[in-house]
């Protein structure tokens, strides 16, 4: 770790996703740099089992179930941060749904269903944490979660690439609006990060592991925790000059596709 165990000390910081993979990952290095974390998903089961673990690191953490396509469960849980905590400072909208499927192929309802999580659910949580994060006493941080793959075109999954698109242009707009109210709101781009729900949808479940591999400079998949110090950086003082960013975490992938016109051997087929 890059960072001191005060650098989000006093923030409160609610985290959608955050009981599994990445967002599990950045709830670990926000804990850790000091803030007081609120995790809010579907699964509580899920959201138990993470705040185990991270009672377990020494973290103080709660949990809210919240379905991000629906916004009275986001502004509840909003209203659940201030209830326990007192106050919010960071929100990193971190929850998202996705999975492999040619376009010609997708049904409406799938295309809708992945729009709703990902870019209607990041507004959502924009939208109704605004007010809390204008009154923050730090500044308040609004962190989306994007890819490069969004800009590249995303063969197989349409929906994902397009919400992700979605959310790119949400937050340089938060970022010009917001900004004079000392809200800063950036996205960071991962790219493939291993043992996430994420590469085994997209990459394992296909078979497509190796050439995924082949494709980043750095020679490995990423670590949640890659992610999760971008995460720190932006949501910390050390990021104070930096909104409408879009941080680019991944081993140098989307560098090697735009020099090489790199497309995975067999992608036409798989997803034709
Ligand atoms: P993951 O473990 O499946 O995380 C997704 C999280 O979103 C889960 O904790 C899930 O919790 C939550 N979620 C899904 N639908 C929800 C809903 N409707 N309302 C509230 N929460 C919901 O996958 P991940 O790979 O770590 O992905 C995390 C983020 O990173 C996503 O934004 C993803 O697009 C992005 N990303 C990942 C990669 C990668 O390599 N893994 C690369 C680029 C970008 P519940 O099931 O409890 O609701
Ligand atoms: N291929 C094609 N279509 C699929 C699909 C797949 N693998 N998975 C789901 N769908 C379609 C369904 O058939 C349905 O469309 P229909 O009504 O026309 O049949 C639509 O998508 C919605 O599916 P449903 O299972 O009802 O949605 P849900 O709200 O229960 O779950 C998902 C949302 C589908 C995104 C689910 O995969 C999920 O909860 N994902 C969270 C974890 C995740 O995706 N992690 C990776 C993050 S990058």
């Amino acid at each position: 770790m890059t960072y001191t165990k005060d650098a989000l000390a006093g923030r409160v910081a609610l985290i959608t996703g955050g009981g599994s993979g990445i967002g599990l990952g950045i709830a670990k290095a926000l804990a850790a740099a000091g803030a007081k974390l609120l995790l809010a998903s579907r699964n509580v089961e899920r959201l138990d089992s993470a705040l185990e673990e991270l009672r377990c690191l020494g973290a103080e953490a709660a949990r809210v179930k919240c379905d991000v396509r629906k916004y009275e469960e986001v502004e509840a849980a909003v209203k659940t941060a201030g209830e326990i905590y007192g106050s919010l400072d960071i929100v990193v909208a971190n929850a998202a749904g996705n999975f492999v499927v040619p376009a010609a192929e997708m049904s409406p309802n799938a295309w809708k269903v992945v729009i709703d999580i990902d870019l209607n659910g990041t507004f959502f949580c924009a939208r109704a944490s605004y007010e809390a994060l204008k009154a923050s006493r730090f500044g308040g941080r609004f962190l989306a979660i994007s890819t490069t793959r969004a800009l590249e075109g995303w063969p197989g999954c349409a929906h994902a690439g397009a919400a992700k698109a979605g959310i790119m242009s949400l937050i340089r707009t938060l970022s010009a609006e917001w900004g004079r109210d000392g809200i800063r709101c950036n996205t960071i781009a991962p790219g493939a990060i291993g043992d996430t729900e994420g590469v085994r949808r997209i990459y394992e479940d296909q078979g497509r592991k190796a050439l995924e591999l082949g494709s980043i400079p750095l020679g490995k998949f990423g670590q949640t925790s890659d992610i999760a110090n971008a995460a720190v950086f932006l949501c910390s003082d050390a990021g104070q000059y930096v909104t409408g960013a879009d941080l680019v975490v991944d081993g140098g992938r989307n560098r090697s596709r735009a020099s090489t016109g790199y497309v995975p051997e067999g992608l036409w087929k798989e997803t034709a």
